[in-house]
């Protein structure tokens, strides 16, 4: 997904968004830009494929200029070129524009524009905007975006500069994440706070709508009607070195292994000990409203969907509410019926993922009341919503999300508990203990990274192999289909996620030797049907690594290889679960030597339709 950065102040620009630039690519990009502003003029670099290429083009001949935009570019409308990288500068050379979104009615905009002279270099959408501010241009650069942003249907987050303006750099925002760095001398702009937070720590979260006038002394937050808007500076909350590796080959790693500390940060305040009851402060709803309840649907998008199914599941079988859970871009399509009192949990790590926003606006539309699980603060989604609860993970860069998915499994279970002791509806015994085994989830955590080398050792038997089958049950058919998108996207191994019930009615049919098959059966309700699946696989050649409790000897008997768990009520059991399935996924693709952190086609936040 595109990634804009912008700097004034009194340093070189091109070198602070590069750096910015560098840490956004998690977004994902296939072609990067930078544009500065130098003796009343525009210098514009771009370049295709790998930031290298800029880090090269730039070390080779550097682009002075204290006032400056960067983008990297996820191609939407166009294919990836020099021409249709951004910046994109208008007809006169004069206007820059770095932008993230998509301009929903450029056509039409751009056959208006041709037919008034302008010509267009690009097939992006992007193009227009830069045309369209240079026809608004009188002087004032501010006053000519607004009249621009005036005409635009669609999202942006926009970076405008005008070499006319040297002391001016102009943001504005609709649908697409942009944050203002608030330094000294000095102010920044960016998609997201990870790229300027090693430069600041205050930002202003800009809103929809809200133009940044930012000069090298101050920033002036105002509407499209120009009236002022007083922000509060947001501090980030998390250290610069959070945005960095740490000193693990992948970001992937590294967030695979803070999940013993993001387990504890997320159960801190809200789970203290197993006869306190569950505090859930952002859920925003009494006691009576949860006892109300008489729907829940949970919708999401990739990894958070799966998440959502976990929840689905304890959401019934723990506080007794009819659940749904719905891929968020199917979500309208379906048409769902909204009851009274049905509540809405759309799951996001970024809070800004398109189909997301978009089911959660349906669904507050058809009345239903809307909490979020989110990971990132104040963002598109968490506004909205009327109540967010929050993981608590930290940022995460790598494009496969891990650590957020297991938090935002601890988070559903955390919510389903919460309403199970609010309505009553299960054995406050069972709740005790699921309780005192959430609070060691962080030990079981650290000890399940411990045993990586023996994950690894699994990698190395079978990462040769190009086809492979993840089988759960129950509780566990989301842990089979989240391990299946973990390999898949990072490994480009083919993976399916199934039922195990499921697989005699068609998959059992690709079961040979060069197929393996990632079999589920920790104890619990689906136990000893998952063993009748391991034989099944079994009889047919096909190789199984069983991921089981330990001291399990009839599984391990049964299968190939094994990754064992610490055992855990099988309702918890996704958690611990998830963990040696990252890692597996990690190390087969590391072994393939793919480029696990941005793998091919793959946008960390998708924030289009
Ligand atoms: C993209 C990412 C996935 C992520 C999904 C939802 O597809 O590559 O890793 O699960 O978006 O993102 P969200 O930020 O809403 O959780």
């Amino acid at each position: 997904m595109c990634g804009i950065v912008g700097y004034i102040g009194s340093r070189e620009a091109a070198r602070i968004c590069l750096e910015g630039l560098h840490r956004l690519e998690y977004r994902g990009y296939d072609s990067a830009g930078i544009a500065v502003v130098r003796d009343h003029a525009l210098d514009v670099r771009k370049v295709v494929g790998k930031l290298l290429n800029m880090d090269a083009s730039l070390a080779e001949k550097p682009l002075p200029g204290t006032l400056g935009i960067g983008h990297t570019r996820w191609a939407t409308h166009g294919k990836p070129s020099v021409e249709n990288s951004h910046p994109h500068v208008s007809m006169n050379g004069r206007i820059a524009v770095v932008h993230n979104g998509i301009i929903e009615n450029y056509g039409e905009l751009r056959e208006r524009l041709r037919a008034e002279g302008y010509v267009f270099k690009s097939q992006t959408d992007t193009e227009v905007m830069a045309h369209l501010t240079q026809k608004y241009y009188e002087g004032d650069l501010r006053a000519a975006v607004i009249r621009a942003v005036k005409d635009l249907e669609g999202a942006f987050a926009f970076g405008v500069i005008c070499a006319d303006n040297p002391d001016v750099l102009v943001a504005v925002r609709r649908f697409s994440p942009l944050v203002v760095g608030l330094g000294e001398g000095e102010n920044f702009i960016a998609s997201d706070m990870g790229a300027i937070r090693k430069e600041t720590d205050r930002v202003y979260v800009i809103d929809d709508d809200e133009v940044a006038y930012i000069t090298r002394e101050g920033v002036e937050l105002t509407d499209l009607e120009g009236n002022r808007i007083e922000r509060e500076v947001f501090v980030i909350p998390w250290p610069a070195e959070a945005a960095e590796k740490g000193g693990h080959k992948k970001f992937m790693h590294k967030e695979i292994h803070e999940q013993t500390d993001a387990m504890h940060n997320c159960l801190a305040g809200r789970l203290s000990a197993p006869d306190r009851p569950i505090q859930l402060d952002g859920l925003n709803m009494t006691a009576e409203e949860i006892r109300n309840l008489r729907k829940v649907v949970f919708t999401a998008c990739g990894t958070a969907y799966h998440a959502g199914l976990v929840g689905r599941f304890l959401m019934e079988y723990l506080a007794k509410i009819p659940a749904e859970c719905d891929l968020a871009a199917e979500l309208r399509a379906r048409n769902p019926v909204v009851l009274d009192n049905t509540l809405c949990v759309p799951i996001s790590q970024s809070g800004e993922t398109a189909d997301t926003l978009v089911a959660l606006r349906d669904m507050k539309e058809k009345g239903a009341r809307c909490v979020s699980v989110l990971n990132v603060v104040d963002s598109s989604i968490a506004r909205e919503s009327d109540g967010v609860v929050y993981i608590q993970a930290g940022p995460e860069i790598g494009v496969a999300s891990t650590k957020a998915y297991t938090l935002q499994v601890m988070t559903m279970t955390l919510m389903a508990i919460h309403f199970a002791e609010v309505r009553g509806t299960a054995d406050p015994a069972l709740l005790r203990e699921l309780k005192a085994e959430m609070l060691k989830m962080p030990a079981y955590a650290a000890e399940l990274l411990k045993r990586e080398p023996q994950v690894l050792a699994v990698a190395e038997r079978f990462y040769r192999l190009e086809d492979s089958l993840y089988l759960g049950r129950g509780v566990n058919l989301p842990s089979a289909m989240e391990g299946a998108l973990k390999l898949k996207e990072i490994s480009y191994i083919h993976a399916e996620g199934y039922s195990a019930g499921e697989m005699k009615h068609g998959p059992i049919a690709l079961v040979d030797p060069e197929l393996f098959t990632v079999a589920i059966a920790v104890h619990g309700d689906v136990y000893e049907k998952m063993i009748g699946n391991i034989q099944e696989i079994k009889a047919r050649s096909g190789p199984v690594i069983g991921v089981a409790d330990d001291g399990d000897e009839v599984i391990g008997r049964e299968c190939d290889a094994m990754i064992w768990v610490p055992p855990v009520p099988e309702m918890l059991s996704p958690m611990t679960v998830a963990i040696p399935l990252q890692l597996l996924a990690y190390h087969m693709a590391d072994l393939r030597g793919e480029d696990i952190d941005q793998p091919r086609n793959l946008a960390k936040t998708v924030t289009v339709e």
